[in-house]
C-alpha cells in the first residue's frame, strides 16, 4: 500500500491514480443476456486492475489494465433498481445533453438515448509491437462475454506521438492540474488543491448523499466524446493573432499568445498568470511550480485584472481558484481523458477544415455528477457573468464552453473589453454517465 486507509485493492485504478495512457481503448457494450453476462464478469474479476496493482512495481504491473463502468440502464438491466443518490446519473447524459449546452443534432447515434449499458476501458503504457497489448484485452474480452454484450461503440485513443505526447490535439499539456486526495497522494504539489476523499469516492468522507451501502469506494464517470475542429482552430488563431505593446511578436507567437490565453496556459503547459507574454517551457514542465498560482498573487487588486489570464480561460472557468472566496473543493474532478483520431494533416492544415475525426475522449470522475463535469461546465464554462463580482461580464469560455452568444472577453491584453465571437472549435458528439463500482461490489452486488 501507500500508506492509505483506503482500500486500494478494492478501488479501480483508473480514479485516483489518473493514469496519463499511451493507448486506451472504450469499449461500450450493451447486455443480451444477464445471467451469462454475470457469469462471465465474476471469472473475469482478477482481470480487472485495482489501484494497488497500478501502484505496485512495475515489473509486476499487467501489460494493459481493464476498468469496468455501468450506466444506469445497465445496472437496470443486471436486476440492480436501488436509487445510487445521482439523479443525472439515474436519467443518463442523452437527457441531459441540451441542459449541457450541446446540440442533439451532433450527437452520434450509439450514444444516443440510454442504449449503452456499460464501458470497459482498456489502457497501457506498454507499446508492444504493432501496439497490440489493448487489442489482445480486446480479443480477451470479446472471447470471455461472448454473446452476453454486443459492441456498441469503440473508441480507440492515444496519446500524441512524439514531443505531442501528453498534449491534446489543439496542442496543449494536458494532465497537470488534478486535486489531491486526502489520505490517499503521498505527495500535494504547490498550488494543488486538497480534496477529502467523499469528493471523488462515493460513501466516503465529504461525499454529500446518502448512497447505498454497496457503493462505497467506487464514482461516478462522466464521459465526453469531444471532437476538436483542430486546423479550424490554428487557422482562427493565426486570423486573429494579438499583439501586445511590451514585447514584439511574430504573427505565429501572436496566435499561440492567443491560444494560450484561451486556455490560461502555455503549449507547454506554463501558466500565463506567472508567464503572461511568452511560454517558459521549463516552467511548463516542472510539477512544483507549473500549477502554483491563483489568479490574484497576494494582491487582491489583480483578482480583477486580465492582463495575465482572461477570466474566460478553459483552466480559470474550470477551475476559479482565489475568483471564489471558499476554496471550493466540493466542485473539483479528477481528469482521466486520453486524445483520440489521426494528427491533423497538411492537407487539413491548408484547407483550414478537419476531414478527419479527432478530439477529446474525456473522462471525469467524481462522488456526485452535479458538483463535478456538470458544474464544471453549465455553471462555470457556459455561464458568461462567471466568476461574478468583475468589473466586465467574462463571457462564456471559449474552448469547451457552449451558449449563444458565443462572446468571450478578456482575451485581447491590451484592450480586454474587447469581446471575441468564437466559432465552436469543440463538438460535444456523445457521452454517458455511468458508475464504476469497487471490486467487490462487483463480486457481492453486480454479479449476484
Ligand atoms: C485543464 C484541455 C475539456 C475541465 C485543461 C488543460 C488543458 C485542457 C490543456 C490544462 C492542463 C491541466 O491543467 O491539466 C481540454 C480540452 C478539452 C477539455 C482540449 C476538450 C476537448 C474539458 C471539459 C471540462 C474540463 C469538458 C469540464 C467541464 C478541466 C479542468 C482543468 C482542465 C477542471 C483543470 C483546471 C485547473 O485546475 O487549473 N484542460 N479540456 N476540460 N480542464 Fe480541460
Amino acid at each position: 500500500t501507500n500508506g492509505t486507509f483506503l482500500p486500494i485493492q478494492n478501488i479501480q485504478g483508473d480514479i485516483l491514480v489518473g493514469m496519463k495512457k499511451q493507448l486506451e481503448t472504450f469499449y461500450f457494450f450493451h447486455i443480451n443476456d444477464p445471467a451469462s453476462f454475470k457469469t462471465a464478469l465474476n471469472s473475469y474479476v482478477p482481470t480487472i486492475t485495482s489501484t494497488a496493482t497500478l501502484l505496485s512495481p512495475a515489473s509486476s504491473q499487467p501489460l494493459a489494465f481493464v476498468n469496468i463502468a455501468f450506466s444506469s440502464t445497465g445496472l437496470q438491466a443486471l436486476g440492480i433498481t436501488d436509487d445510487l443518490g445521482d439523479s443525472q446519473f439515474s436519467s443518463g447524459m442523452y437527457a441531459d445533453a441540451t441542459n449541457l449546452g450541446d446540440s442533439l443534432s451532433t450527437w452520434e447515434s450509439p450514444f444516443a438515448g440510454t442504449n449503452i449499458h456499460g464501458a470497459f476501458l482498456i489502457g497501457t503504457d506498454k507499446l508492444a509491437p504493432q501496439n497490440s497489448y489493448v487489442s489482445f484485452y480486446v480479443s480477451g474480452i470479446v472471447s470471455t462475454f461472448g454473446s452476453s454484450i454486443t459492441e456498441v461503440d469503440r473508441i480507440d485513443a492515444s496519446a500524441r506521438p512524439g514531443d505531442e505526447a501528453g498534449h491534446e490535439h489543439f496542442g496543449f499539456l494536458d494532465g497537470i492540474s488534478n486535486p489531491a486526495v486526502a489520505g490517499f497522494s503521498t505527495t500535494v504539489l504547490p498550488g494543488q488543491t486538497v480534496v477529502p476523499s467523499g469528493t471523488i469516492l462515493t460513501g466516503r468522507l465529504g461525499d454529500v448523499a446518502l448512497r447505498p451501502s454497496w457503493t462505497l469506494d467506487g464514482t461516478f464517470m462522466a464521459f465526453r466524446k469531444l471532437q476538436q475542429k483542430v486546423p479550424e482552430f490554428d487557422a482562427w488563431t493565426l486570423e486573429n493573432a494579438i499583439q501586445n505593446p511590451e514585447v514584439t511578436l511574430t504573427v505565429q507567437q501572436g496566435a499561440d499568445y492567443l491560444g494560450a490565453r484561451m486556455f490560461g496556459r502555455w503549449k507547454s503547459g506554463a501558466p500565463t498568470d506567472i508567464t503572461p507574454l511568452v511560454d517558459d517551457p521549463t516552467l511548463g514542465a516542472d510539477p512544483q511550480s507549473n500549477n502554483n498560482f491563483d489568479f490574484a498573487h497576494a494582491n487582491s487588486s489583480l483578482i480583477s485584472d486580465q492582463s495575465r489570464c482572461p477570466f474566460s480561460a478553459h483552466i480559470r472557468k474550470t477551475n476559479p481558484r482565489a475568483d471564489l472566496a471558499d476554496a471550493n473543493t466540493i466542485n473539483h474532478a479528477i481528469r482521466a481523458g486520453t486524445p483520440y483520431g489521426p494528427e491533423a494533416s497538411s492537407s487539413e492544415a491548408s484547407s483550414k477544415t478537419s476531414a478527419q475525426d479527432r478530439g477529446m475522449a474525456f473522462v471525469e470522475y467524481q462522488s456526485t455528477i452535479g458538483n463535478g463535469f456538470r458544474f464544471q461546465q453549465i455553471n462555470w464554462a457556459n455561464t458568461a457573468n462567471f466568476p461574478p463580482l468583475k468589473t466586465v461580464t467574462p463571457g462564456i469560455e471559449p474552448i469547451v464552453g457552449q451558449g449563444s452568444p458565443r462572446t468571450a472577453d478578456g482575451l485581447n491584453p491590451v484592450d480586454p473589453s474587447v469581446g471575441y465571437t468564437v466559432p465552436q472549435f469543440v463538438i460535444p458528439t456523445g457521452g454517458e454517465y455511468f458508475f464504476v463500482p469497487s471490486i467487490s461490489a462487483i463480486t457481492d452486488v453486480i454479479t449476484a
